[in-house]
């Protein structure tokens, strides 16, 4: 796994790097709860890295981006257990339960 910075005890692990990366290193089924606020395509620049999805040139090509990590996400996470994202700049957000 390619991580910038990692804190790993007995009751978490925390990794910071680019999720595309990171995530393919987690387990199947091995997350009990994810929690996270996509960027979309040319809504603010957050970095210049080309790995930041904030970057994508247009809807296209942020949608297939994160199609790959939506399903990581969906993969690493263990049924039953909760995905929230936030979708929008409102204080909304969609909540997902795996099914086993
Ligand atoms: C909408 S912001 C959310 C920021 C954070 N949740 C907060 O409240 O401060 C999206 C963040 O995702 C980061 N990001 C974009 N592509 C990423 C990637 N491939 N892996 C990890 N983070 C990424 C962006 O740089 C930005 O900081």
């Amino acid at each position: 796994m390619k991580v910038i910075d990692q804190h790993i005890d007995s009751r978490m692990a925390l990794y910071n790097g680019d999720s595309c990366e990171i995530l393919k290193g987690i387990p199947d089924n091995s997350v009990h709860f994810s929690v996270y606020s996509p960027p979309f395509a040319s809504l603010y620049t957050y970095s210049n890295s080309e790995r930041d999805l904030g970057n994508c040139k247009n809807h296209s090509e942020f949608y297939a981006q994160f199609e790959f990590i939506a399903s990581e996400l969906f993969r690493v996470l263990i049924p039953g257990r909760l995905m929230k994202s936030l979708l929008s700049g409102r204080k909304q957000g969609i909540k997902i339960v795996k099914q086993s």
